[in-house]
């Protein structure tokens, strides 16, 4: 073997190695992004609770978890799942890779825990959603009647 053929594969074999390199960093870096849709709040009875409702859309091959939401409206938000009937706090909840977390009646959902005030049916109340990897997302909620649900008002 000569010198330049020595150099000619060391080049060609550092070029391989950088494409490796750089093709590794972006995926690392391939953050989620989450859309939120149809994000309603239906108006609450009195100021001691009330439920937030959307849909969070990941578009991403990153999978996630919503871990946490913050409003003005309330110091303590959680995010709830119903088994039987009955809501729990959970921890997190997964946004799977290209996929979606549908928060809606009767299942997952955000739940207010005392309220500053009590929102009426045309309020927007702000709510800031936050995940382990996306960004913080900031949402507005559309205050609505008791008996409204986002699925049959979009089935049309
Ligand atoms: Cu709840």
């Amino acid at each position: 073997m000569n010198a330049r053929t020595t150099r000619t594969i060391a080049a060609a074999l550092s070029l391989t190695a950088a494409l490796a390199i750089s093709g590794c960093s972006s995926e690392d870096a391939a953050k989620p992004e989450m859309t939120v849709s149809g994000a309603f709040m239906p108006q609450p009875v009195n100021d001691k609770m009330a439920g937030a409702f959307m849909v969070i859309k990941n578009d991403s091959k990153t999978a996630d978890k919503l871990l946490s939401a913050t409003s003005p409206l309330s110091d303590d938000l959680q995010i709830h799942e119903t088994k039987d009937q009955k809501m729990q706090q959970v921890q997190s909840m997964d946004v799977p890779a290209n996929g979606e977390l549908k928060l809606e009646r009767g299942g997952n959902h955000i739940m207010f825990m005392g309220l500053k005030s009590t929102p009426k049916v045309g309020d927007k109340i702000t709510i800031e959603l936050r995940f382990e990897k996306a960004d913080p997302v900031k949402v507005e909620l559309d205050v609505k009647e008791r008996t409204y649900n986002a699925q049959n008002s979009t089935a049309h």
